[in-house]
Parts: C-alpha cells; structure tokens; sequence
C-alpha cells in the first residue's frame, strides 16, 4: 500500500516540554553521530502526542537528529504503526484481522466499524471523534478476537461489546482495557487447569489491566507527564 503524507497539514510542531525533556534524553543513548537511531522512539512520541503524524513533526524530528527531510520521511512512511492521516480525535480503534482473531469473529468487529466509524478504514467518524482500520496479528491470539484501542488491549471481543465500548468512548469515559468476557488473563476459559495454586492471591485485574488503570493513559493523547522521566543510562538518572 502506498503510503503518502495527508494533503492538509498543520503550520507548525512542537514537542510538549515534557516530551522535548524525554526526546532529548532518547537522543543521548546513543553515541555521537549515531542519533539518527533515536528516530523511531521520537517519531512514536510525536505521534503519541498529536494523535498522528504531520509534515511538520516529521521535519521536526529530523531537525533534531540531523537528518534529511526525506529519510525521516521514509521511516514514517515504511512503518504502518505510524498514522500519517488524522485518527479520531477521542480513539483510534484497531482490529486485529489475522488468523485467530478472525477465525473468531474480527469480521464482525470490522461491520460495528464500518457501521459505527466510518465504512473505509482511515476515515474519521461524522463526529470525528473515532477512526478504525485493521491491522495484523498483535499478539494476543489466546483472548481472540480483540483491538487494540489507543495503548491498551481491549480482548475476548463480540460486537455487540466493541460498539457499547464505541459509545462509552465518545461519551467520554474510557472502559477497563483487557478480557470482555470475564476471562482473568489469558487462561482456558473455562479456569485453569493447571498452576492452580496460583488461582488464590490474584488482584482484581491482571497486570497489565492494572498499570493501564494506574496510569489511565489508555486513549490520552501523551504530554510527557504520565511518569517520571528516567534515565537510567546516564550517570545522573
Ligand atoms: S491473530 Fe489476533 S492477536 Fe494474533
């Protein structure tokens, strides 16, 4: 698929201090004439922080590692992970479409999209406050069929669940991330069946549920403030 930059684009990027402040330090993990390899951690973090990635932030990026426009612009432009088209401005939804998950009903996830969304992948809702598109296998085959909404893994999906979580979102609020069934993790749904002993002392809700409700930035555009910035590379961290 060919992928272009949007025909409308801001006037101008800035990092948030914060995030300046973190792409600063990215930069100095590596060793000098080599900062070009911080590209893809300060593309993501742009984008992280506008929702998508502009011209301007990509140019920007490039400034700050001394690159040529064009070879910031190629790394963008490869990796489909980066959104060079305005996402919704409350949720951009991405359902998986491989193997499991569509064996398992993404097809159906797919309708609540093209129903709810807009019918196009890429395209915002009327409200523009939403954007779907499908994406490859991300990992969590066992809690098939899922999307991954923002930061967070939202598993173990029907349709008839996705489009209720739809509607939270644009409500404003944002649901538990994780199993939609009441599955824990990712274990046989019906309970374990092995380990059991490790079935007393469980908290209520699976690590990465937890420190997605701990820091509440499942669908948050990033400002750098979320956690402290540390690092651990350099003799002052
Ligand atoms: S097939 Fe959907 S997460 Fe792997």
């Amino acid at each position: 698929m060919l992928r272009r930059l949007h025909p409308e684009q801001p006037d101008s990027f800035a990092f948030t201090p914060a995030n300046l402040a973190w792409a600063e330090a990215q930069i100095t993990k590596y060793p000098e004439g080599r900062q070009a390899s911080a590209i893809i951690p300060l593309l993501w973090r742009a984008q992280e922080q506008e929702g998508w990635l502009t011209r301007p932030a990509i140019e920007t990026v490039a400034d700050m590692l001394g690159m040529a426009y064009i070879r910031a612009l190629e790394v963008a432009s490869f990796y489909f992970m980066f959104q060079l088209q305005p996402v919704g401005s409350v949720a951009h939804i991405q359902i998986c479409g491989t193997l499991s998950c569509m064996i398992c009903g993404a097809e159906d996830l797919v309708a609540v999209c093209k129903e709810k969304i807009a019918a196009k992948p890429h395209e915002l809702s009327a409200d523009g406050k939403l954007s779907w598109e499908e994406v490859e296998c991300l990992g969590s085959c066992a809690n098939a069929p899922m999307a991954q909404i923002g930061k967070d893994y939202y598993e173990d999906l029907t349709a008839a669940r996705l489009g209720e979580i739809m509607d939270e979102l644009v409500a404003g609020k944002v649901p538990v991330p994780g199993p939609q069934n009441g599955r824990y993790a990712a274990e046989p749904l019906k309970g374990l069946t092995s380990l059991t002993e490790h079935e007393s002392g469980k908290t209520q809700y699976n690590a990465s549920v937890q420190l997605a409700t701990d820091i509440g930035d499942s669908v948050k555009r990033i400002d750098g403030t979320e956690v402290p910035l540390v690092t651990p590379w350099t003799k002052d961290a």
